[in-house]
């Protein structure tokens, strides 16, 4: 019997959804195939995140239909990969007997032999963290992509240890990844037709590449991804504030291929909700940055994520966050409510004292408050044209392309006979908070 068809689905952030490509890389290098149904494989892997609560219920949730279709087909193999088998590790086998096998973020190079345990009839576990792994001689295989945008990680790991994060516990120390993987990876994926790369760390500020003496930094890095081919695209996620550097800003400014989007997580607008959660910034460094922005790229979109209800947070120190996401006039927003995570500074040391309905009402507010803003921001966008990367189709019908300008604003316009990778120019004629939309010039 052939047991080697494997499928992947993947929750949490960006990074995790690259590692699944290396993942698929690894095991079809071993002779397994990557299929798109889970009912048809023979091997399930759940590569998962811990960020908040939510995140892993969903996870457990999932485990629990897994669980009936084990009972149908006995031979299945399930396996936990990412953050949350790295938090969990074996506590998850004796919890889940579903699960077979349990591999941290580090230990996917490990795949193989876990199956080859598993056939033999034993549990395959590996969670171990590496300070030097990067995948960095592992092509991706792009299984689940639009031929258009590809993601790349740069670096791997976290030691900013803000105080309500998992990922520094669950993804290890900080590395970076050697430069000239990343370029010729870059170039590659141009070759095959790709338009768009968007460079992943979860800071990539700190990039840093040391070799025979010269030092790249990740302003040096970008540069020369941009350089591959002025028809390449470039994105990269996330920034932290503490270290976005004018010199980063002045090589997004030469390039025009590098997009004019910067994601800059503020967290909070109060010093105080600041200094707790050790971001390394203040209200106002953080406006002084966004100024920066304002003065170098002009016509630059900026987004954000906000945590609503952290620790302590008074009244004052919330509308210090809506007074601050007003003042910088945020395009986007990712917004959570403060979710306490098992081991991290706030959950030793803090109390999580604000109650779930006051969570909730900050929450709401700053939703509705950056509905607002993001509509205000597509609106000074009508009758303007913009370069729009074609991705396909829109969602809602075959007569609509969509794409991003290079703001990262979703685009809808009436098809036009261009395919998936050409760069149409769209003047905008209306909007809503989230797409523009408009009509190919
Ligand atoms: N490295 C990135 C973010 C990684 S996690 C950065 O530093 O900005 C993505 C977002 O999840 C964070 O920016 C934060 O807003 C949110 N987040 C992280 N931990 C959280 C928690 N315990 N509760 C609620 N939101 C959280
Ligand atoms: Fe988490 Fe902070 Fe690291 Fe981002 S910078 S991953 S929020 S610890
Ligand atoms: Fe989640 Fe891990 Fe990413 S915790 S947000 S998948 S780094």
């Amino acid at each position: 019997m052939n047991r080697k068809k494997f499928y992947i689905e993947t929750y949490g952030c960006q990074m995790n959804f690259s590692d699944s490509e290396i993942v698929a890389s690894i095991l079809t290098k071993e002779g397994y195939t990557g299929i798109s149904d889970p009912l048809e494989a023979d091997i399930i892997f759940l590569n998962t995140c811990s960020i908040r609560d939510n995140a892993e219920k969903r996870i457990l949730h999932r485990l629990q239909a897994l669980r009936s279709l084990k009972k149908k087909k006995p031979g299945l193999v399930v396996g936990l990969l990412g953050c949350m088998a790295e938090r969990l590790r074996e506590d998850l086998l004796e919890k889940e007997p579903v699960l077979d096998i349990i591999a941290g973020p580090d230990a996917y190079r490990d795949l193989p032999l876990l199956i080859r345990q598993v056939n033999a009839g034993e549990k395959g576990v590996n969670t171990q963290l590496s300070a030097e792994e990067t995948y960095a001689d592992i092509t991706p295989v792009r299984y689940d992509s639009n031929g258009v945008s590809a993601f790349i990680s740069i670096m791997r790991g976290c030691e900013n240890f803000c105080a309500y994060c998992v990922v520094p516990y669950v993804r290890g120390r900080e590395r970076s990844r050697d430069e000239h993987s990343i370029v010729k990876e870059a170039s590659e994926l141009f070759s095959q037709g790709y338009r768009e790369v968007t460079l992943l760390g979860q800071n990539v500020n700190s990039y840093r590449w040391e070799k025979e003496g010269i030092t790249v930094n990740f302003a040096n890095l970008l540069e020369k991804v941009a350089l591959i081919n002025p028809l390449l695209r470039v994105r990269f996620a996330t920034s932290h504030p503490k270290d976005l550097s004018d010199e980063l800003l002045e090589v997004i400014a030469r390039h025009d291929n590098i997009c004019k989007a910067i994601h800059l997580p503020v967290q909070s607008g109060s010093n105080f909700i600041l200094g707790m959660m050790n971001r390394g910034y203040t209200r106002e460094m953080y406006m002084d940055r966004i100024s920066a922005i304002r003065r170098i790229l002009p016509g630059c979109s900026i987004s954000t994520d906000i945590i609503a209800g952290f620790c302590d947070e008074s009244e004052d120190d919330h509308k210090d966050t809506l007074s601050l996401m007003e003042w910088v006039g945020f395009d986007a927003a990712y917004m959570f409510r403060y979710s306490e995570r098992p081991d991290t500074f706030a959950a030793d040391r803090y109390k999580d004292n604000i109650p779930d309905e006051v969570k909730e009402q900050r929450l709401r507010e700053i939703i509705d408050l950056q509905q607002k803003l993001s509509l205000k921001s597509n609106r000074r966008d009508l009758h303007k044209n913009f370069e729009v990367l074609v991705e396909g189709f829109s969602k809602r019908s075959s007569e609509q392309l969509s794409g991003r300008n290079s703001q990262n604003k979703m685009v809808v316009f009436p098809a036009t006979g261009n395919r998936p990778g050409d760069y149409v120019t769209v003047n905008v004629e209306r909007c809503t908070s989230a797409t523009l939309i408009g009509q190919a010039i």
